[in-house]
């Protein structure tokens, strides 16, 4: 593995449930330096979840598993069913995500309650088993990776916990530095990941706390880990990614730092796709939310949110922040459409899927043949396949849906 603070590192988006949703992922992965994103969580609780569900939480699906940058995103599944969690992967990797991850993090207590998130590190066994029974239930190909913690009360799991995944097959490790019992305070413990990097051969990824360069530089060194997840730091200063990758020596010529001038136009792609998919009630608390957390790293985010923080009429706040109007409400689709769309078509055996698209951006292999170059294209592809390539083809849309129906009305499936 690359030694840290040599090359580049690895930098991932963590996931953060009720903060960063594909909206923020959206306007993050816009700056660059960030390598793959991880969805906010999806709960499996004994049954199996309807597409529109992983849709919902998770639009990226419909555009080949990627923002709009085009960075891959893995979807989040959390549970303690191996069983449950197993089915619900399967019906969630045929809608191509860029692989599954696994929750053995989190700490709320309406979670934990159910057995799932970071509860599990009490019990080692099970986590393996989860983690072999998603391996087990989705393509060789797709990558299934964990987040875990150090342990619930203390650390003294840990490295049971990161074997018990990596002998299961996870494709990666992402490890939280602190327990169950630490909740979020600080500090976060990097130098207890280094045990866990040592003990599996699969690569470890540090995560806790780190909010500058100074503090990637300072976890990289006392993890040993080469790569880095980063949450709040990247949502209060969504340079930190491009600054560390900078700082490391990634061979890009040295840039300014993101000031407030340079945040204005993602302010405004982020006011923009709240206008467009959130009810016009919440579209202030949204843009509030993340000025609280603009708020550390930049003066004028703080001065904007004291005079703004009992302000709920989405035009006054957008005008006080000099937004522009919102465009007119334009609700993200369900996920419904795009669930009828891809699973209620008859998957029939080999065949060739044809695809006419104009200038819209996609996945792979089908999804690359309709980004504009190859106007009509026709790819052979085989039995279930079908199905997948044909997602990907309305992939090409955006994800909200908007054009799904017109580029899928142009793909003809020929059995
Ligand atoms: C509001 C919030 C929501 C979170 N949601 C998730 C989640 O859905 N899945 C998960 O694995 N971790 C979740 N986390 C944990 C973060 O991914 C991350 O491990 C934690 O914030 C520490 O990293 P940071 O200091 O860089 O923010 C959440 C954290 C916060 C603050």
């Amino acid at each position: 593995m690359t030694p840290p603070g040599s090359a580049a590192p690895l930098l991932l988006l963590a996931p953060m449930e009720g903060l960063l949703d594909f909206m923020l992922r959206d306007v993050l992965t816009r700056v660059g330096g960030i390598d793959r994103c991880v969805s906010e969580f999806i709960r499996v609780t004994g049954t199996l979840l309807p597409n529109k569900v992983f849709l919902r939480i998770v639009p990226e699906l419909a555009n080949g598993g990627r923002t709009p940058a085009g960075v891959p995103v893995r979807a989040q599944l959390l549970g303690s069913d191996p069983a449950c969690l197993a089915d619900n992967a399967a019906r969630l990797a045929a809608l191509g995500p860029a692989g599954i991850d696994l929750n053995f993090g989190c700490p709320a207590k309406v979670v934990n309650r159910h057995g799932g998130g970071a509860t599990l590190l009490d019990e080692p066994e099970r986590v393996g088993r989860i983690l072999a029974a998603v391996r087990a239930a989705v393509p060789p190909a797709m990558p299934v990776s964990a987040k875990m913690r150090l342990g619930v009360r203390d650390d003294t799991r840990a490295v049971e916990n990161a074997l018990a995944l990596a002998e299961a097959g996870a494709a990666e490790l992402v490890v939280h530095a602190r327990t169950k019992l630490d909740g979020y305070r600080p500090p976060a413990y990097w130098d207890r990941i280094a045990a866990l990097r040592e003990a599996v051969r699969v690569p470890v990824i540090a995560n806790g706390e780190i909010w500058s360069v100074a503090d990637a530089r300072r976890c990289r060194a006392e993890s040993g880990c080469s790569g880095l997840m980063l949450g709040r730091g990247m949502v209060a200063d969504p340079g930190l990614a491009l600054d560390i990758l900078q700082a490391a020596g990634d061979g890009a010529p040295a840039r300014p730092a993101l000031d407030w001038a340079g945040l204005q136009p993602l302010l405004a792609a982020y006011w923009a796709l709240v206008s467009r998919h959130i009810e016009p009630r919440h579209r202030a608390g949204r843009v509030k939310q993340w000025l609280h957390h603009l708020r550390r790293r930049h003066p004028q985010a703080e001065a904007a949110y004291l005079a703004l923080r009992t302000e709920n009429d989405p035009a006054r706040l957008a005008a006080a922040l000099g937004l522009p109007p919102a465009e007119p409400a334009r609700p993200r689709s369900s996920g419904v459409e795009e669930e009828r769309r891809i699973h209620h078509r008859p998957v029939q055996a080999d065949g060739e899927v044809q695809v006419r698209a104009g200038d819209a951006a996609g996945g792979a292999d089908v999804g690359d043949a309709v980004a504009g170059r190859d106007p009509v294209t026709r790819a052979h592809v085989r039995g279930a396949q079908v199905a997948a390539h044909r997602q990907q083809a309305a992939a090409v849309v955006q994800p909200d849906g908007a054009a799904v129906e017109e580029v899928v009305a142009d793909v003809e499936h020929h059995a």
